[in-house]
């Protein structure tokens, strides 16, 4: 099952479509929305064949491998998982024995550790795991076996090749030749845990120059002026496009960075219907609701200068915060919001990304729709409190093998429900490769109506 964990840090901007002017002026809530996902931020499981081009695009950025010797017959770990040296000894990988790639390019990285540290190697040529960030010591290239992928071998900066010793201890000694065969020390076996695939990794892995004419078409096809035609004759009142933080220095974003994204947004707010961007119906704070360690009053914090910065440029878009996904207390922004005029909490909901889904049959996914988030909706729906819109749903589940029928009643149920949220519902998301998470796939194939 794919999962979503490309909740980067976006700022989400809405667009109210309308066919007549007359709503404009004061757009119908509640609104029913899709969102565009995988135009101006990229999220490869929505589009994997924009990778297919990257040379190692199974070790973008942020990759993670265990190294197993071939030699010891153990993986390789960072002793007290950083700030120490490193070993081959472990008969089992877990998280010290995981390394996390820093793409330098496609055949130079970094290592870091589980502790945050980066490998480097001594002058004595041992290797330690001790560099709060990276430098030449810490630059390695990975070489792999014209017969294996996932057999590797490891050249330090020194020119030599890693090698794991009988006493454990690794060192950068080894030399050129090879026969990539179980004797050979320098030799690691590599087991690839979890990659990902967002904007960052896609920029940085053809490096900017080749990424910019592949993001800027991929900007100019995947979503056309058409799409919103069909997206409004379906019944849809809007969209939800993220966009990335970057977008905030287009046409000049930070390496890797490509430009541009901001004039293709530009297109989206003239096909929404408007001419001096009346269409912009929303704005959702950048928020990074995943990120271990964002405290509740920092994350308040941002959110009151973020309503502000807004207020400064328009006194009637809704701003709208996030919950923290990782929060037990749905009603932790609601005092906060509830002081800010025009503020909307948004939350999501998927049937997914819980082990508790995966036996659920058909009938218990709908009564937990009906149940369970109904009640988590009406808890954060307050009478007088901000306006609540479930910014993210999708008729997917692990039901395995579902009828059409099955599906159809799911999405009936969920748009039953979330159309009690007050400012509305959005799709996730218009396009994708896997149908199910496609809003257009399942408009044209008769699996969602809004027309009844
Ligand atoms: C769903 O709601 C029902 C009825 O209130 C409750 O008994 C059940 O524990 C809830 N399930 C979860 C996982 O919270």
């Amino acid at each position: 099952m794919r999962s979503r964990l490309f909740h980067y840090s976006l700022l989400l901007v809405l667009c109210f479509l309308s066919r007549s002017s007359a709503a404009m002026a004061a757009p119908r809530l509640p609104v029913r929305a899709v969102n565009l996902g995988g135009w101006l931020v990229t999220e490869g499981w929505i589009l994997p064949s924009l990778f297919d081009g990257i040379p190692n695009n199974d070790l973008l950025d942020g990759t993670q491998l265990q190294f197993k010797s071939v030699t010891q017959n153990a993986y390789v770990a960072a002793e007290n998982g950083g700030g120490a040296g490193l070993v081959a000894n472990r008969p089992q990988a877990s998280g010290w024995e995981t390394f996390k790639l820093w793409r330098i390019n496609e055949v130079t990285f970094n290592f870091k550790v589980f502790g945050n540290q980066f490998v480097g190697v001594k002058s004595d040529g041992s290797l330690v795991a001790t560099a709060a960030s990276p430098g030449r010591p810490e630059t390695f290239r990975l070489v792999r076996s014209p017969g294996d992928q996932y057999r590797m071998r490891i050249m330090a900066p020194n020119g030599l090749f890693l090698q794991a010793n009988k006493d454990a201890s690794l060192t950068a000694d080894y030399g050129q030749s090879t026969s990539w065969g179980d004797d050979d020390p320098s030799v690691f076996a590599v087991t690839r845990v979890t990659g990902l695939q967002g904007e960052y990794q896609i920029c940085n892995g053809y490096g900017t120059a080749k990424a910019t004419p592949i993001l800027r078409n991929h900007w100019s096809t995947y979503i056309v002026e058409a799409d919103f035609r069909f997206i409004s004759e379906s019944g849809l009142t809007a969209v939800r496009i993220p966009v990335g933080w970057w977008i905030a220095n287009d046409p000049r974003p930070p390496t890797p960075y490509v430009g541009g994204s901001l004039k293709t947004l530009d297109k989206a707010f003239k096909w929404a219907e408007y001419a001096k961007s009346p269409s912009l119906l929303a704005v959702e704070l950048m928020n990074e609701p995943l990120a271990p360690g964002v405290s509740l009053e920092s994350l308040k914090t941002y959110y009151r200068d973020g309503y502000n910065a807004v207020r400064k440029h328009s006194s009637d878009a809704y701003v709208i915060m996030s919950n923290r996904l990782s929060s037990p207390d749905p009603t932790e922004l609601l005092g906060l919001a509830g002081g800010l005029p025009g503020s909307v909490i948004d939350v999501h909901y998927y049937a997914l990304f819980n082990n508790m889904f995966d036996t659920f049959t058909v009938q218990q996914n709908i009564e937990f729709i009906k149940t369970n988030y109904s009640s988590d909706l009406s808890i954060v729906t307050r009478e007088n409190g901000p306006l609540t819109f479930v910014g993210e749903w999708v008729a997917e589940w692990k039901v395995p093998n579902a009828a059409k029928q099955e599906f159809q009643m799911f999405a009936n149920a969920q748009m039953d429900v979330y159309g009690r949220a007050t400012f509305g519902w959005s799709y996730w998301t218009l396009k994708n490769v896997n149908n199910h998470w496609s809003m257009e796939w399942m408009i044209n194939n008769g699996y969602i109506s809004l027309k009844s």
